[in-house]
């Protein structure tokens, strides 16, 4: 019968009494709440020596890298490290249709770019007090997560590669040596939420919505090019703008906009025109094991489906997804 409060002095300790005084550790930092209590326990715990960076596939939403580095640089005092890798990452999925062809080649394109970077940080850290090795790295993996990664094995194999279990680290683990950290492993997201509170996260970080790692790229049906994934962008940041000024971000544990890349006719002005469906997702969950649809009233969905059929060019159509999990999933693939 722990108490949350003993969890963050016992996870710091823990922390420095597996890191040691010398080893650097490594951390990839989304945004989400997850990373973000992960790193700042590390950062607690081994201050400096606690290296932040976030890689951009190219498949993240509207201005979300920036903001990202802003707010763990003004909150936790984290100078993350923002790679620019989207060409990297859409030159790979080009033509790629299977969705978990997409997460393996997005999480492998991942380990590329951590292992640069835990050379280039080594690389700098020489001469400087904190000089070490890159030992450890740091993941936001949660309990279900860590559940829904093994229980689904077997014949009909893994429902979904959850690119932060298993996969993301074994090569890195094997090719460097690396070892891995996991200070949430046995953590529910709302225990996490209630941590990140008592490390003083601000509210609008705690309560974000959570955001896949392979992002936009498995919310387009189909093969990912730049243009799918702005005009997915696009839509996504006038839905959730919407829901966020008519109050109902908090009362929703899950929402974006999807694209189908299935063409559909449209008429604009006199003119008919093939333009892409987007799929709108909404949904109310306490462990993202199972969710319910949210129910906004018709009249928000109306006011969103003209604002983007009138925003955002090669939309023709604007669908909401009324399927609860099971047996649907929240994502769309
Ligand atoms: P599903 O779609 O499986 O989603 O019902 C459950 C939760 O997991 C997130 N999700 C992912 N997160 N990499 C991630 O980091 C992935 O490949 C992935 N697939 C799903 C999803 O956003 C939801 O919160």
């Amino acid at each position: 019968n722990w108490e949350m409060g003993d969890f963050v002095k016992l996870e710091i300790a823990r922390i420095r009494e597996l890191v040691g005084d010398r080893a650097l550790v490594l951390g990839a930092c989304s945004g989400g709440v997850d990373s973000t209590v992960g790193a700042a326990l590390m950062r607690e715990a081994i201050g400096d020596r606690f290296k932040a960076i976030l890689i951009d596939n190219g498949c993240m939403r509207l201005n979300e890298c920036e903001q990202v580095k802003e707010t763990l640089g003004h909150h936790l005092g984290i100078d993350l490290t923002v790679v620019d890798a989207g060409e990297l990452f859409l030159s790979r999925l080009a033509g790629v249709t299977d969705p978990e062809k997409k997460r393996k080649i997005i999480g492998s394109t991942f380990i590329d770019l951590f292992e640069k970077e835990a050379i280039r940080i080594e690389q700098e850290a020489e001469n400087t007090p904190n000089s070490g090795k890159v030992e450890w790295f740091l993941q936001g993996t949660l309990y279900p997560d860590v559940i829904e990664s093994l229980s689904f094995r077997g014949p009909s194999a893994t429902i979904k590669t959850h690119h932060n279990v298993g996969g993301l680290p074994e090569r890195m683990m094997n090719g460097q040596g690396l070892r891995l950290i996991e200070p949430l492993r046995l953590l529910f997201k709302d225990e996490v939420r209630e941590i990140g509170r008592q490390l003083g996260i601000h509210e609008s970080l705690v309560n974000r919505h959570p955001f896949p790692g392979p992002g936009i790229a498995i919310r387009i049906l189909g093969d990912v090019t730049k243009e799918r994934v702005e005009i997915a962008r696009k839509a996504d940041h006038i839905f959730i703008t919407m829901i966020k000024e008519a109050g109902l971000y908090d009362q929703i544990s899950q929402a974006f906009a999807g694209l189908d890349t299935s063409r559909s006719v449209g008429v604009f002005g006199d003119q008919r025109v093939w333009g892409y469906i987007i799929i709108l997702r909404a949904v109310r969950t306490k462990d993202f094991m199972s969710a319910e649809v949210f129910n906004f009233d018709n009249e928000f969905l109306g006011k969103v489906s003209r604002a983007i059929c009138n925003q955002v060019d090669g939309v023709s159509r604007v669908v909401y997804d009324l399927t609860s999990k099971p047996p649907g999933t929240i994502e769309l693939e």
